[in-house]
């Protein structure tokens, strides 16, 4: 999803702005541009349609020279991925914006300013942004005054990176609603959508709140609220790690990330076990007082993190008791929602910056409806974990790929801390925190085992190269599982995909069984595998081809119908993590023989940061 840098300096900044760039591709963009206002107080931009390195190539071609820019990745909203679409966008010559977010109202905007003679030249709802400022300059305003009367009239989500040649030395950032950050330097100041834009040249941050409007150049750094007050904001140092590009022995990052598993559970997991008990290591003051009283629990997110949340109510209900709901949050956010009594908040993300999921936090903490909220997520300093009341953060690393799979392993993992943190603060069942302890600690060796089955999954993979249909079939806390499995399979194969709880066959999709359509099974021994090989059975009799992950002990025969990959006797608490992997890499190896753009799947982007 978009994403924003910029930077005032006493040096030429668009190298930082480049880098930057590359530094934020993980998001998912279709253009790229850059804008610096140059010695002759002049802006100059250049704008490519693709990657990063094409606007390179161009910037190698006909380098443009400022001490003062803004860039930008675009992943197109309103009007097609096209060279006049992308951002910095430009009025007059003499302001350029980027933008991210949404401006809800832009149709009326783009048609006063139509009216007053400014022309149009991109289909974007930005574009009206850039003009508005334009005309309040036009009116002599300071480019202060212009941006603010500017933003007052704007509604939707947006951050916001202002340049003008009115006052060459000025860069102006707005957040409302979309992340950005700003970073500190040495007589330099830079802004970006997250820290990672930034960490080449600085780890010094202030994270900015909504309504926060910065006025920077290289000695002042101004912060005014949103009733315009000047404010103090704290500045933090980042402990983010700098993440190396490095695809090492692997193709794409998505296959690298799904072998780092092992690696990620374990750092999740260092410091936070002991022999028979999880160590508090939920973030935030009295947490633990706080979790003695939780009576119910509310589970928020989207996407992948979603999964997670629907294979966490499974555990939650089974070991708990305690009642737990699950919602994607673009729903969550906007129904009439029965309050629980004593409701703990969950949100789950990966990134801690998806729109959809910080809006139902927002809602409920303006409701005032739960006793607190807690967040999951993988970044630290993320908008969700400052917005929360109490964080545990998962330790899985950068995810660069946009399909989620070392993230969505490890939310699992704190997920179980969680529950076993319930347990310890309700005084209860200390033999089933033990078990939990137990399993989590051997989770790592397993997964390396699974991992070993890389080969045997890529050849089952060659079979689903000319497939467009796959139904993917789970039950229990495997129907999440399968959820998943389909998830991936369509966002990186582009292959149609849907999972079932198996038990639901006979009510639909079995009309759908013929040869054509692969059916995958995620079938562990646990107590419900008598009835899922019932369901299989079904399948079979119908001339359906199976594709099975299965538990030897289950006893499923294989032949020319029936394909089965060998999985491993493991507890039942931690199957749904394992049974994911071989799924991960199903999809994986498919996308690969399809050819498709594994790591940056069309259309889609890893934070999604507009509604
Ligand atoms: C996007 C990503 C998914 C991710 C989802 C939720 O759709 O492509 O991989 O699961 O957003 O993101 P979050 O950062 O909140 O987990």
């Amino acid at each position: 999803m978009c994403g924003i840098v910029g930077a005032v300096a006493q040096r030429p900044v668009s190298e930082i702005l480049l880098e930057g760039l590359h530094r934020l591709e993980y998001r998912g963009y279709d253009s790229a541009g850059i804008a610096v206002i140059n010695a002759e107080k002049k802006i100059e931009r250049v704008r490519a349609v693709g990657r990063v390195a094409a606007l390179a190539e161009k910037l190698n071609e006909a380098p443009v020279v400022g001490f003062v820019g803004i860039s930008h990745t675009r992943w197109a909203t309103h009007g097609e991925p096209a060279e006049r679409n992308a951002h910095p966008h430009l009025s007059q010559q003499r302001v350029a914006v980027v933008h991210n977010g949404i401006i809800e109202n832009h149709q009326l905007l783009r048609e006063n300013l139509q009216q007053k003679g400014y022309q149009f030249t991109s289909d974007t709802d930005t574009e009206v942004v850039v003009h508005l400022i334009d005309s309040y300059l036009e009116q002599s305003l300071s480019l202060v005054d212009a941006v603010r009367k500017t933003v007052a009239q704007l509604e939707g989500a947006y951050a916001l990176g202002v340049i003008s040649t009115e006052e060459p030395d000025t860069l102006i950032a707005v957040r409302q609603g979309s992340p950005l950050v700003v970073g500190l330097g040495l007589g330099e100041t830079f802004i970006g959508s997250d820290v990672q834009a930034m960490l080449r040249v600085t780890r010094q941050f202030v994270y900015l709140e909504n309504g926060d409007f910065c006025v920077l150049t290289c000695e002042q750094r101004c912060i005014y609220d949103k009733d315009f007050q000047l404010v103090e904001r704290p500045v933090k140092e980042s402990t983010v790690g700098s993440f190396s590009s490095d695809l090492g022995q692997y193709s794409h990052y998505m296959h690298k990330e799904i072998f780092e598993q092992p690696i990620a559970i374990q750092a999740t997991l260092e410091g936070r076990l002991e022999a028979h008990k999880v160590k508090p290591c939920i973030r935030g003051e009295g947490v633990m007082e706080t979790l003695a009283e939780v009576e119910s629990v509310q589970i928020v997110a989207c996407g992948t993190s979603y999964h997670a949340g629907l294979i966490a109510a499974y555990w939650m209900e089974e070991l708990t008791n305690i009642p737990c709901r699950v919602e994607v949050a673009s729903e969550y956010r906007y129904r009439r929602c029965a309050p629980h009594k004593n409701m703990l908040f969950v949100t789950l993300s990966q990134s801690g910056e998806t729109a959809d999921t910080l809006a139902a936090l927002e809602k409920v903490k303006q409701e005032k409806s739960i006793l607190a909220s807690l967040s999951i997520c993988n970044v630290d300093e993320s908008s969700l974990v400052r917005e929360s009341d109490f964080s545990l953060l998962t330790a899985a690393g950068p995810e660069i790929g946009v399909a989620s799979t070392k993230a969505f392993t490890t939310q699992l993992v704190v997920l179980q801390l969680l529950i076993a943190l319930l347990l310890q603060a309700k005084g209860e069942a200390e033999s089933m925190v033990t078990q939990i302890v137990e399993d989590l600690k051997k989770l790592p060796i397993i997964i390396e085992s699974i991992l070993e089955k890389d080969s045997q999954i890529k050849q089952m993979a060659e079979q689903f190269i000319d497939k467009n249909n796959a139904l993917f079939l789970g039950r229990g806390d495997q129907y999440p599982v399968a959820m998943e499995g389909a998830l991936k399979l369509k966002e990186i194969s582009y292959i149609h995909a849907e999972a079932y709880p198996a038990g639901e066959l006979k009510h639909g999709p079995l009309a759908l069984v013929d040869g054509e359509m692969p059916i995958i099974a995620v079938a562990p021994n646990t107590h419900l595998i008598e009835k899922l090989k019932s369901n299989l059975e079904e399948v079979r009799a119908r001339g359906g081809v199976l594709y099975l992950f299965a538990d030897q002990a289950a006893e499923i025969q294989a032949d020319e119908q029936v394909h089965i990959i060998n999985m491993p006797n493991i507890p039942d608490l931690i199957a749904p993590i394992v049974y994911t992997v071989p799924l991960q890499l199903l999809s994986y190896y498919t996308a690969v023989f399809k050819g498709t753009d594994v790591d940056k799947p069309r259309n889609l982007a890893k934070s999604v940061t507009v509604e």
